[in-house]
């Protein structure tokens, strides 16, 4: 298995455990035994064989770490960057089945804590997408989950069947986080019946489906039931929180989309993505479970693991530095070493075992 290890981080690495290694050996020079001993369990720490291999219900994946749609391109746009090869997978921005041209600029805001966008789904739809991106994806190695979304429950089944018998693609995001047409432009992932009527539509792609919910509901795991009932595996937690900036002054909306806002998503998400999969990995415990929401480095995506999440995916953390889902994934096995987790997969839901243990 190749990771991805950013150049600076891996010579930062080797430097640090030769440097353990070289203070043990003194230290074992001088006769002092006990910080020999501290020396050589750390060099054997740093060294030890550490197993990243997760499995998103029926989907095995190389590791954890995967990009968050919308956030890494269409396509292999982050290759230049990032070895996709080395990532769990790459979840490309939603496809409709048609091409659609997304929301006016401008699309994006920063906050204090995140940033806002309002992007509007644009995209070139299914088709395209199959003949010119996933090529480029799967020359360069890449495990590739399709987003979809629609504006009519029909639109999903569409875009799914479009999807059909694509190579390459491990498992359709269906990402109900967008305005159903025919229910006053309300969210399908604000309604249970919607969700499960758009995620059941979406079986005809053929492939594993994971259910990419909002949290903008009263009880998530009401949605995420239906999610489930209607043939997803597992759910993907969460989308972005309905958001909106205005500027003081002129008095005008600051995103292009005007009076229907933004999504905001970064650091300041991430405490309600924690509580989404840990109350979904309580309620759902067989169900696959996908964190997302504020992941900027291995310690935020091993609070989402502990919470119940069997994957996270990095989303805004790329656009202030392209290699995040990388460093993340560096991170990640790092943090395995310094902390003695020789399989990943062994801490997904710990918290739910501490019982009532509190700080
Ligand atoms: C610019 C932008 C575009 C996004 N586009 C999509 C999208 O097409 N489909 C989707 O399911 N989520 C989309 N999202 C939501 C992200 O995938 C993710 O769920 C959310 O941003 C929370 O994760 P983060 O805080 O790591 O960014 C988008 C987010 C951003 C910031």
């Amino acid at each position: 298995m190749s990771e991805a290890l950013p150049r600076t981080r891996t010579r930062g690495a080797t430097r640090a455990s030769q440097k353990a290694a070289a203070h043990a050996r003194a230290r074992a020079e001088r006769g002092a035994s006990p910080a020999r001993g501290r020396g050589i369990a750390l060099s054997r720490r740093l060294f030890a064989p550490v197993d990243l291999g997760t499995s998103v219900a029926s989907v095995e994946l190389r590791n954890p770490v995967m990009t968050a749609s919308g956030t890494a391109g269409h396509g292999a746009e982050l290759a230049g960057y990032v070895d996709l090869a080395a990532l769990g997978a790459v979840v490309v921005k939603s496809l409709a089945a048609e091409p659609w041209p997304g929301n006016p600029a401008p699309r994006l805001r920063p906050t204090p804590a995140g940033m806002l966008n309002s992007v509007g789904l644009q995209g070139e739809g299914v088709e395209r997408w199959r003949e010119r991106e996933l090529v480029d994806l799967l020359d360069r190695g890449a495990v590739v989950v399709a987003s979809i979304w629609g504006r009519r429950v029909e639109d999903y089944e569409r875009a799914a069947r479009l999807l059909e018998g694509s190579p390459g693609v491990v498992a359709v995001e269906v990402n109900v986080s967008c305005p159903n047409v025919e229910d006053r432009s309300r969210m399908f992932a604000h309604s249970a019946s919607a969700t499960r009527d758009a995620v059941a539509a979406s079986t005809a792609a053929g492939v594993p489906l994971w259910a990419k919910l909002s949290p903008n509901v009263p009880d998530i795991t009401e949605i995420a039931g239906a999610a489930l009932d209607a043939g997803a595996e597992a759910l993907v937690l969460v989308n972005t929180l309905l958001g909106m900036a205005i500027d003081p002054v002129s008095g005008t909306y600051r995103l292009g989309s005007g009076p229907a806002g933004g999504g905001l998503s970064g650091p300041a998400i991430r405490p309600v993505a924690v509580r989404a999969v840990h109350d979904c990995r309580v309620a759902f415990p067989a169900a696959g479970i996908v964190g997302v929401g504020g992941v900027t480095c291995a310690r935020d995506a091993v609070e989402m693991m502990r919470a119940g999440a069997d994957a996270i995916e990095v989303g805004t953390a790329s656009f202030a530095d392209p290699r995040a889902s990388a460093k993340v994934l560096y991170g990640l096995n790092r943090w395995c070493r310094l902390n003695g987790v020789e399989r990943l997969r062994d801490i997904v839901g710990s918290v739910h075992q501490a019982g009532e243990d509190r700080p």
